[in-house]
Order: structure tokens, then C-alpha cells, then sequence
């Protein structure tokens, strides 16, 4: 089955076409990333607008075949963006009579974990998904049987970089000029500063980083940051902060996939792509031996596209007639 996948939740404009969920005929990803660095961040009706502007070049570069079905991501996300992806695919549904299945975004991040694969990902598996605007564990029993057991508090891991990359001055998105800043720190490894692990001990699979924000404030202004860039402080800080975050992120998942005993541990999102959070979370799984496979999509991949959304959709085939697809802005794993 060939479905065309539509992904417009937020700053990217995304269209693909998979052949039964794993096989990757076309993805096209269209981003205003660097229109958003002018301001510090996404102002949603420029998303808006320039969502409107990509969609058709997008959709046509992407449609290099026939298709059977559409897929469409229908929240969580920004109302005016996912408005334009959700539209777009109603009247193709309807001029092309084919069936359109809608897809949570935070399900397609998962799904990402299949595009592109031949091996198979066994069940029960530990989904973590970490974004700009989510940070979820879940647990995932087969396909469309998937058990929220914990999120973020306040703050999600990409929105924490992202606020605090602001603060050190770095470029926005903060999480790869974080990242960018860690490998060029004296202590890349994140010892240059104590910066707490927030709720690492407690007894459930929540996080809570917005905590963190504050700590590294008090560090600027301690050190009158702002005006006297150090840029090997500048670095430390955002090394320290990456570990801090990451630790947190390693230790919760792996209570997790310990308490249900599960085969395989799927990482997914936009901060997937950092490749300590990569490496530490595999590599965690060693030093424990634990008999747990570890799997992550490709960093491409890590971020928004179509390519995951038609994975999930094929995967979790429900389609619904085109009348009732509505865009759900607030739209969540429970
Ligand atoms: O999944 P995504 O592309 O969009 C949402 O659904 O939110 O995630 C975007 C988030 C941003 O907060 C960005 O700073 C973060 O992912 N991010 C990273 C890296 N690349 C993107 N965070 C840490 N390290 C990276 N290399
Ligand atoms: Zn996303």
C-alpha cells in the first residue's frame, strides 16, 4: 500500500510517499527555521503563512507516484499550521476518492523508527519521544496499543534547550547550538558546572526541566554573562546543561524498560538527532546488560516529516471519512 503522507504541525511543510509503512519513495521537507532565528523563535502565524506558501510546490515534488491512501498529521501542533495540511488533504481525499487516515504527530514521531527499516522492532517496546514541544514515555505493547506512562511537567527537553540557548546568546534552535557549543566546551563531558537533574529519583516517569532554565539564569547573572560573552563559559554552561537533561532522559527511560520488562527501546523527535543523547541512551542499555535492543531513526528523520506520519498511518490503518478530519491543536497521547 503507497501512502501519501501530509506533516504540517509546526515550521515544517512536509509530503512523502511509503510503500507499506518502511519503504521510502519520496520525502520532502520544506522548513522556515531561519525565517524563525530572526526572532528567537516560531511566531505562529508566520508558520501559518509560510506553510500556505510551500504546501503545493511540496506536495508536487513529493507525488512521484500513484498512491491509495492519505495520511495527514492532525495535532498536537499550531492551528493555523496544521489547518493547511489537514485542508489540503480533505480535498484530495475528496477529488481523488481515496481513504485518509489521521495521524497523531507524537505517534508519527515513533514511526519514524520504521521508515527506511528491514529489521523488525519487537514488542513490548519503551517509546521515548522528545521534542520541541513534548517529552513522553510511553509504553508500546504492538501496534495501536500504546500506554502513556509519563511527560514533561512544564517544559519539554527541546523547548528547555531552546529557552536556554536564548539565554547563553546561542542561535536559534537552541538544541543543535547547544549541542554545536558542548563539543567545543573545556569540559565537553559537562562537569564544568553543577546543574540539577530534575525529578531523576522520583517514583514515576514524569520530567520537569523548567527548573533548569532558572539554575542557568542565576549562572548568567552571577556572572554578568550577558555582557562579557566568555564563549568557553558560554560553552560550558550549555555542556552542562545537555548532561543535565540527558541524564535525566537516560535514567527514566531505562526505569521504564526495566519495570515492563521490554524487548526494545525506541527513541524518536527532534532531540533524538543529539548524538551524546544517542550514544548515552544505547550505551546505557550496555553498561546495564540488559538484553534490550536500542533503535533510533536516522537524524533526518529525528526531525519533522511526512515519512513518519505515512509509517504511522499504514501501521495504525484507520481511516475516517473525510468529513470528520479536524485539526486538534491540543491533541495527546492519552
Ligand atoms: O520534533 P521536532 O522537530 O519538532 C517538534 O515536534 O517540536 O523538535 C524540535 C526540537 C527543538 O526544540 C530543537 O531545539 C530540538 O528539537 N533539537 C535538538 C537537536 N536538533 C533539534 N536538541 C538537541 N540536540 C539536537 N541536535
Ligand atoms: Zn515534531
Amino acid at each position: 500500500m503507497r501512502i501519501l503522507a501530509i506533516e504540517t504541525s509546526c515550521d515544517e511543510t512536509s509530503a512523502a510517499i511509503v510503500v507499506n509503512g518502511t519503504k521510502l519513495l519520496s520525502n520532502i521537507v520544506a522548513s522556515s527555521v531561519t525565517l524563525h532565528g530572526k526572532t528567537g523563535g516560531i511566531v505562529p502565524e508566520v508558520a501559518a503563512r509560510e506553510q500556505v506558501r510551500y504546501i503545493i510546490p511540496v506536495m508536487k515534488k513529493a507525488l512521484t507516484s500513484s498512491i491509495d491512501a492519505i495520511a495527514v498529521t492532525i495535532g498536537p501542533g499550531l492551528i493555523g499550521s496544521l489547518l493547511v495540511g489537514v485542508e489540503t488533504a480533505k480535498t484530495l481525499a475528496y477529488v481523488w476518492d481515496k481513504p485518509i487516515v489521521p495521524v497523531n504527530h507524537l505517534i508519527g514521531h515513533i514511526y519514524a523508527n520504521w521508515v527506511k527499516q528491514t529489521t523488525a522492532r519487537t514488542f513490548p517496546a519503551i517509546a521515548l519521544v522528545v521534542s520541541g514541544g513534548h517529552t513522553d514515555l510511553v509504553l508500546m505493547k504492538g501496534h495501536g496499543r500504546i500506554t502513556w506512562l509519563g511527560g514533561t511537567r512544564d517544559d519539554a527537553a527541546g523547548e528547555a534547550f531552546d529557552k536556554i540557548g536564548r539565554l547563553l546568546g546561542l542561535p536559534y534552535p537552541g538544541g543543535p547550538a547547544i549541542e554545536k557549543a558542548s563539543e567545543r566546551a573545556p569540559h565537553p563531558d559537562g562537569t564544568g558546572f553543577t546543574f540539577p537533574r530534575p525529578m531523576i529519583d522520583s517514583d514515576d516517569f514524569d520530567f520537569s526541566f523548567s527548573g533548569l532554565k532558572t539554575a542557568v539564569l542565576r549562572e548568567v547573572k552571577v556572572r554578568n554573562l550577558t555582557m562579557n560573552h566568555e564563549p568557553s563559559t558560554i560553552n560550558d554552561l550549555a555542556a552542562s546543561v545537555q548532561q543535565a537533561v540527558i541524564d535525566v532522559l537516560v535514567a527514566k527511560t531505562l526505569k521504564a524498560a526495566q519495570k515492563f520488562n521490554v524487548k526494545s527501546i525506541l527513541l524518536s523527535g527532534g532531540v533524538a538527532a543529539n548524538e551524546t543523547l544517542r550514544e548515552q541512551l544505547k550505551s546505557s542499555i550496555i553498561d546495564n546488560t540488559l538484553s534490550i535492543k536500542f533503535f533510533v531513526p536516522p537524524k533526518n528523520l529525528c526531525s519533522d516529516n511526512a515519512a513518519m506520519i505515512a509509517s504511522a498511518a499504514f501501521f495504525n490503518y484507520h481511516p475516517i471519512p473525510w468529513q470528520r478530519i479536524t485539526a486538534d491543536p491540543e491533541l495527546s497521547f492519552a
